[in-house]
């Protein structure tokens, strides 16, 4: 029998970094190269990487098997949010289709395939990318957001609702020592399920997601009902994409032309103290969500993702995202993990949960 030949693969990390992406880099390398002896590219700044000359990448060896790289945040390989290469901002202003660079960078690496880690915007171009310049891809979901379809859990979901649980732990003391209403804003772009656990996990009195609308009144309404059952203090979680009483949701402007969510919680802290004359406070938790160390199941999750992505490989199935799926890793096609986002069911399990609770949700 004679060995099958040794590859090289690439790995990149795209979008918003989350903890447990190193973990997942981890795996890769470490499935790679002792399991099956092949050589592991990483391709830095995710895609832009591949579109710098010369190309922007390392060797990665048996340093990255440390268990150091299990319990660090962030991305060794660097990541990015920006540059769409089908529509790439130019200095000039314009846009400019540079997809055929990256390609070209591909080739220039002799990869025989490519791991993404990333979630669904990264997964949309890396796909368009593959089947252009057909080469083989495989994804690994990882979004703090938990908005892919497919799979229960991306990498960096569960560490983002620990850091999300762990602010409201430490707001509830403060906010009984002050008899004040703590509105605690967290992040997730348009899908509410850190909100939501994290709401239910830290013991939170209003949760408001965007998946419900919510009426300032019923809101103040559960307010004063916490006051009349005898307790001097309240906690209210908001997802950052939340609308405000206009029906808009509230944006900030960075200083490079870019725009994210933020500002909600400011807007509904300032409504609530005038509708019931309570004192609030507000605390914007926004990126501290995204960095630190993961949690142990998020690096249980990024090892047997990384670990899968190579077997796939291996296997020779590609257009597949490794996904978690009743307690088992398994894999789906690309292209229908990406069809639609997974946003919170109204009906389902964890609005049940929180309603059992007693949980306003700012619908009734
Ligand atoms: O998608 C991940 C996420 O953290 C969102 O929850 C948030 O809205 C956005 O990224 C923030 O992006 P940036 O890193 O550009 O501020």
């Amino acid at each position: 029998m004679t060995a099958a030949p040794a590859k090289t693969i690439g790995i990149l990390t795209s979008g918003g970094d989350c903890a447990g992406l190193n973990a997942v880099i981890r795996a890769v390398a470490c499935r790679a190269i002792e399991g099956y002896g092949w050589r592991v590219l990483g391709i830095r700044q995710g895609t832009m990487g591949l579109m710098r000359r010369p190309v922007e990448f390392e060797e990665l060896g048996p340093s990255v098997f440390s268990s150091t790289m299990l319990r660090m945040g962030g991305t060794i390989l660097g990541t990015t949010n920006k540059g769409n290469p089908f529509a790439f901002p130019m200095p000039d202003g314009s846009l400019r289709d540079r997809s055929e660079e990256l390609i070209e960078g591909y080739r220039e690496l002799g990869l025989d395939a490519l791991i993404g880690i990333g979630g669904d915007g990264s997964f949309a171009i890396l796909r368009r990318l593959a089947q252009q310049g057909g080469f083989p891809l495989v994804g690994i979901p990882k979004t703090i957001d938990n908005d892919l379809d497919a799979t229960e859990n991306a990498v960096g979901y569960q560490s983002a609702v620990a850091v999300a649980t762990e602010a409201l732990d430490r707001l509830q003391p403060t906010a009984a020592s002050h008899d004040r209403v703590m509105i605690l804003e967290v992040m997730g772009r348009d899908a509410g399920h850190i909100a939501l656990a994290a709401g239910i996990a830290g013991g939170a009195d209003v949760i408001l997601i965007p998946e419900i609308a919510y009426t300032i009144e019923n809101v103040a309404a559960h307010i004063e009902r916490v006051r009349r059952r005898g307790r001097n203090f309240a906690l209210v979680v908001v997802a950052e994409a939340v609308k405000d009483s206009f029906g808009q949701q509230v944006r900030q402007r960075h200083g490079i032309g870019t725009e994210t969510y933020g500002g909600i919680g400011h807007l509904l802290g300032a409504t609530i103290s005038k509708v019931t004359g309570a004192e609030t406070r507000v605390t914007v938790l926004g990126h501290v969500q995204r960095g630190g160390q993961p949690t142990a199941n998020d690096r249980l999750i990024a090892s047997s993702f990384g670990v899968h992505a190579v077997d796939l490989i291996a296997a020779g199935r590609f257009d597949r995202m490794v996904a978690w799926q009743n307690r088992q890793v398994v894999d789906v096609p690309l292209g229908k993990a990406i069809a639609a986002p997974h946003l919170v069911d109204p009906h389902g399990a964890m609005v049940r949960t929180a309603r059992s609770l007693g949980i306003c949700l700012g619908d009734c």
